[in-house]
């Protein structure tokens, strides 16, 4: 399933045409099963707070981390979110995106959610 975060509508937008499991990550959600982790960046290339609070309580059964951001910011901390969990939790940085981004930014996730769950249903 993907878990993710977005404050004005961007991630929500790319995750309602996934069509994938998902839930929106809020205050207190601990996960029983794996999940790719997709949210915003803030600050200047942050992790949100609430995704920081998030992966405190569920971060071991994170399987890889989608970012959106606004190339805008520069490219030092462009989607800078999903270069530190990344690092921080040594999972695959499975996409960068700007923005809404665009169709083959959807199929990149898309086979990095099949190969990842199946992989892990296998074995
Ligand atoms: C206060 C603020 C700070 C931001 N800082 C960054 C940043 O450092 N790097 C970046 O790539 N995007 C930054 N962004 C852009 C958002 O991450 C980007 O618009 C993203 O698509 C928002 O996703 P959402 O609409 O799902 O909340 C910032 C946006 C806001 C409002």
């Amino acid at each position: 399933m993907i878990a993710f975060a977005s404050r004005t509508g961007n991630v929500r937008y790319i995750v309602s045409r996934l069509r994938l499991p998902a839930i929106e990550i809020e205050e207190d959600l601990m996960l029983a099963e794996s999940f790719l982790l997709f949210t915003y960046t803030d600050g200047l290339g942050e992790i949100p707070a609430k995704v920081k609070l998030f992966l405190e309580r569920n971060g071991k059964l994170c399987r890889g981390v989608i970012v959106s951001g606004n190339s805008n910011f520069g490219h030092n901390v462009f989607g800078g979110a999903g270069d530190a969990i990344a690092r921080q939790l040594k999972v695959p940085l499975v996409r960068k995106i700007d923005l809404r981004g665009f169709p083959e930014d959807y199929e990149v996730i898309h086979d990095y959610y099949e190969q990842c769950f199946r992989k892990e249903h296998i074995g």
